[in-house]
C-alpha cells in the first residue's frame, strides 16, 4: 500500500513558499521582542504530565494534550503551551537575575484539536512574558509591546481590539455577590468561557445549574451583559464593591492616557481557559469578520512559581498565535508577497570556457554577503531571464571573456538597464546590483 503524501492531521508541511512567511513573522516577533529588551530562551519539547495538571486547566488536560508513558514509565506530554516550561526555569534562575525578567519564546506546540480555520494541531507560539515587575506596569509593558507588534505590520485601530477582564473582578463576582464555593466558582468560570459560543437557552440552563436563586441568577446575568468600563464602575459600586477591583481600575485609569488606549474594550466574558491566572486576562481579538477568534490571549499568574516551592513572583505574559497572525494579516491585506525568493543575482555562462570564471565571480560576491545563484552548467540565451525571473532574482549576469578579458554583463531585470563591468571590479559590480 502506498504511504499518504499528506503530513499528520492537523499539522503542516512548511514548503519554502511557507517558510518565507514564517521566516518573515519570526524575524518581525524577533525585532519587537528585542526591541523591548527580552531576551530569548526555549526549553523541551517533552515535560512531565503533572506539569500541566498543576495548573493549566481541565479542557487542556482532558480534551487537548498529546500524553503517553515512556520507556522508563514516565507520564510525558508533548508541550501545549509554554507558560509552564517558562515558570519552571524561571523558578530554577529567578534569584540569581535581576528584576524584572523578560524573556520571549517561538516554541512549536501540540493540542488535540478539531482542525478548523484558525486551529491546527500543532502551531507556533510567539510567547513574551515579565516576572517581577511593579504593580500594573508589567501589564501595561505586554500590552504596548502585542500593540507595537501588530502596528509594525501596518495594522490599524479597525482591524483589531483588545478584549480585557480581571479575575479579581470575577472572583469578587463569584464569591462576594454570589456566595460561590470554589468548586461552582471554577463551573461557573467554564460557563463563561464558553458562553459566546453557545445560545441564549444553553447559556441560560448551564447558569442554572450552578446558580438557583433567581436574585443572584439576575446579578450574575446583568454583570455577564456588561459592555464598557463605566458600567462596570456603576455596577461595582452599586454593589459596594469597588475596593476589590482597585487595582484593575487604577490600571484602566493609566492607560487611558497611552496610545493603545483606544484599542481596549472591556468584555466581562473574558477569563481564559487556563487555571494559572490571577489578575488582568486578555484576548486581541481580530476584528475581521472571516477571522472570528482572537489573535493572541494571555494574563497575569501570581502564583506559577509556588508549584516548585518558590516564593511568589508574579508573572504577566501572553501567547501569540503563527496560524491566526497570518490569517489576521492575509485577511487584512497586510502581507506582502512571498511568491517568489529573494534573490539579488543569477549568474550565468553561455560557453564552457567561463565556468571556472564564473564560479570564482559567486565565490566573490557571496563573500559581499549578497545572495548568488549559479546556474550550473552553460545555458542557452534564450532561457536566460524567464529562469532568473522564475527563482525570483533581480538581476542576471551573463560572464563572457572576449579578446582575453572576462567581464560580466549584468541586467536589471526591472527596468531592462545593462551594463558590463570586468569580473575583478568587484565593488563596481556590487553597486550596480544593490
Ligand atoms: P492560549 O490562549 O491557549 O494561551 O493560546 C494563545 C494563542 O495561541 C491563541 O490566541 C491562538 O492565537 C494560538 N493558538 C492556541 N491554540 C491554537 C491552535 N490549536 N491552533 C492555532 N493557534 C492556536 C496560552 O497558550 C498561554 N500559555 C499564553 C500565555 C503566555 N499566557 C501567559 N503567558
Amino acid at each position: 500500500m502506498a504511504l499518504s503524501k499528506k503530513p499528520y492531521k492537523g499539522c503542516r508541511d512548511f514548503f519554502p513558499k511557507d517558510m518565507r512567511i514564517r521566516d518573515f513573522l519570526f524575524d518581525k516577533m524577533k525585532q519587537t521582542a528585542t526591541r523591548f529588551a527580552y531576551e530569548a530562551y526555549d526549553g523541551p519539547l517533552l515535560e512531565e504530565v503533572n506539569l500541566y495538571k498543576a495548573k493549566s486547566g481541565e479542557e487542556l488536560i482532558n480534551d487537548q494534550i498529546y500524553s503517553f508513558t515512556d520507556r522508563g514509565n514516565r507520564e510525558v506530554a508533548i508541550r501545549p503551551e509554554m507558560t509552564p516550561t517558562l515558570a519552571r526555569m524561571v523558578a530554577n534562575i529567578h534569584k540569581e537575575l535581576p528584576k524584572p525578567i523578560r524573556w520571549y519564546s517561538i516554541p512549536n506546540l501540540l493540542r488535540y484539536e478539531k482542525p478548523q480555520r484558525g486551529r491546527v494541531r500543532e502551531h507556533w507560539q510567539f510567547n513574551v512574558d515579565i516576572f517581577g515587575a511593579p504593580e500594573n506596569l508589567g501589564e501595561i509593558e505586554i500590552l504596548s509591546l502585542i500593540v507595537e507588534f501588530l502596528l509594525s505590520f501596518g495594522a490599524t485601530k479597525e482591524m483589531f481590539s483588545i478584549l480585557i477582564n480581571d479575575r479579581k473582578v470575577v472572583d469578587t463576582v463569584f464569591k462576594k455577590l454570589l456566595s460561590l464555593e470554589d468548586e461552582q466558582a471554577y463551573k461557573l468560570y467554564k460557563v463563561i468561557d464558553k458562553s459566546k459560543k453557545v445560545t441564549t437557552e444553553k447559556l441560560d440552563h448551564m447558569i442554572s445549574e450552578i446558580i438557583d436563586e433567581e436574585s443572584k441568577k439576575e446579578i450574575f446575568k446583568t454583570y455577564i451583559n456588561i459592555k464598557t468600563v463605566s458600567e462596570l464602575k456603576n455596577f461595582l459600586e452599586k454593589h459596594n464593591v469597588i475596593n476589590e477591583c482597585s487595582q484593575f481600575l487604577s490600571f484602566l485609569e493609566m492607560t487611558q492616557n497611552l496610545f493603545f488606549n483606544e484599542y481596549i474594550k472591556y468584555d466581562p466574558t473574558i477569563v481564559r481557559g487556563l487555571d494559572y491566572y490571577t489578575g488582568l486576562v486578555f484576548e486581541i481579538f481580530d476584528e475581521h469578520p472571516e477571522n472570528n477568534r482572537a489573535i493572541a490571549g494571555g494574563g497575569a499568574y501570581a502564583n506559577l512559581l509556588q508549584i516548585f516551592n518558590e516564593s511568589p513572583m508574579g508573572g504577566i505574559g501572553f501567547g501569540l498565535g503563527d496560524v491566526t497572525l497570518k490569517d489576521f494579516l492575509e485577511s487584512h491585506n497586510l502581507l506582502g508577497d512571498f511568491s517568489k525568493a529573494e534573490n539579488d543575482l543569477l549568474l550565468v555562462y553561455t560557453n564552457d570556457e567561463e565556468e571556472i570564471e564564473t564560479m570564482q565571480l559567486a565565490h566573490k560576491l557571496r563573500g559581499e554577503n549578497l545572495k548568488i545563484e549559479t546556474h550550473l552548467g552553460k545555458i542557452k540565451f534564450n532561457k536566460i531571464f524567464k529562469l532568473a525571473e522564475s527563482k525570483g532574482h533581480n538581476f542576471v549576469g551573463i560572464v563572457e571573456s572576449k579578446d582575453g578579458t572576462i567581464s560580466v554583463q549584468i541586467k536589471n531585470l526591472k527596468d531592462k538597464s545593462t551594463d558590463t563591468i570586468q569580473v575583478n571590479e568587484i565593488e563596481k559590480i556590487k553597486t550596480y546590483i544593490m
